[in-house]
């Protein structure tokens, strides 16, 4: 039995793990400790009743430090992050802030608890991104856990910082860590100003689909609860002070991706004819292709061409797969949100899509 702390735990990929946790080990208590910015919502832990949600901020260490000692914490799963590279090339501050202060004052917290005094048995998960080591050419070999940082975007640059801050107090303090870099995430819950939930839910309401560029970045996508299996074995069976890379195992470029979904929404009106009264302005409500959509943009600046990850590590050390390819876990993304209207309706202004 552990106690936890997740921070970002209202956020999609942390609100996902806790529901997975949630399952794997009932036993366990769970904090999760969110700001509830734009990307938090409580709703993401509907039906959680036993998941104490504290709205606080990862810079303040004294909240921190409380937190611990008040539910005896032994473990910190550490989410919280401002996300989006959008907006970390519009407003680059609250990266700071958040991905490197904020990460900074949990570990410090977490070494006063642990660390000063008797010392307890504890770890320090850190979650981060495949987006650290840059941008890779067409033939390049994928990122292992060796590859040198190369951080591209003032996102990336802030998760790389924190990366460094959560080595150093391994290395230099001893604290009990572990960062595992994962690569794009989609699935339930997720915020739609991100490419799949943004292009999924234009193509239901008829909007443009924004492809930046020329359509042909490539990255690597991972279904959520992919990545969260890839975590638990992390917590589970990582060692102290490793670094884990978890990917999808499905580099594709950015048009193949926006194709699938524009192919899985015509067929789902097609098996489905109820949609077509829910969704009048999708092009497939009048029978035709979602593909009519797709809108070329001005490419996103400094944008990284390709990501792909080698997890040669995370499958030998931690026993870690994939366990879907790209189109059965789009399959049941498109189909989570035709059934969640409720949860991401409200949610359009907020996303203030910046494309
Ligand atoms: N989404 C992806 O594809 C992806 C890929 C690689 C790595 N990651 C990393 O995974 C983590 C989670 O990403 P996500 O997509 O779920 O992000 P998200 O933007 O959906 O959620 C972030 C959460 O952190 C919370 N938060 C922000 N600032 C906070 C603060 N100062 N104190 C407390 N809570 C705060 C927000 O309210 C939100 O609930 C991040 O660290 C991100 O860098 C994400």
């Amino acid at each position: 039995m552990a106690n936890l702390i997740v921070t970002g735990g209202a956020g999609f990929i942390g609100a996902n793990f806790v529901h997975y946790r949630s399952k794997v080990a009932p036993e366990d208590k769970i904090i999760v400790l969110d700001l509830l910015t734009y990307a938090g919502n409580k709703h993401n832990l509907d039906g959680l009743d036993d998941v104490l949600l504290v709205e606080g901020d990862i810079c303040d260490t004294d909240l921190v430090s409380s937190i611990i000692a008040d539910h005896e914490i032994d473990t910190i799963v550490h989410f919280a992050a401002e996300s989006h590279v959008d907006r970390s090339i519009t407003g680059p501050d609250a990266f700071v802030t958040t991905n490197v202060i904020g990460t900074h004052s949990l570990l410090k917290a977490a070494k006063k608890a642990w660390l000063d005094g008797d010392g307890k048995p504890h770890r320090f998960h850190h979650v981060s991104t495949d987006e650290v080591y840059g941008s890779l050419g067409p033939s390049d070999p994928a990122f292992s856990e060796t590859t040198a940082y190369a951080p591209n975007s003032p996102y990336s640059a802030s998760k790389a910082g924190s990366d460094h801050l959560v080595r150093a107090y391994h290395h230099t303090y001893g604290l009990e860590t572990t960062t595992s870099n994962c690569s794009n995430n989609y699935g339930p819950f997720q915020f739609p100003e991100k490419l799949i939930p943004l292009f999924t839910l234009n193509a239901l309401n008829g909007k443009a689909l924004p492809i930046y560029g020329d359509g042909m970045n490539v990255r690597d996508w991972l279904h959520v609860e992919d990545h969260c299996r890839g975590i638990e074995a992390c917590l589970r069976k990582g060692k102290s002070g490793e670094v884990y890379n978890i990917g999808g195992g499905q580099e594709l470029p950015n048009l193949t991706v926006i194709e699938e979904i524009c192919r899985a929404v015509d067929n789902a009106f097609a098996a489905d004819p109820s949609l077509a009264k829910r969704f009048p302005n999708a092009p497939a409500a009048q029978g035709r292709p979602s593909a009519e959509l797709k809108t070329f943009v001005t490419d996103r600046m400094g944008h990284d061409r390709r990501y792909a990850i080698d997890e040669t590590k995370a499958r030998s050390e931690l026993g870690y797969a994939p366990a879907r390819d790209f189109p059965q876990g789009f399959a049941e993304t498109l189909a989570w949100f035709l059934s969640r209207e409720d949860w991401w309706m409200p949610l359009l202004e907020r996303a203030a899509i910046t494309r």
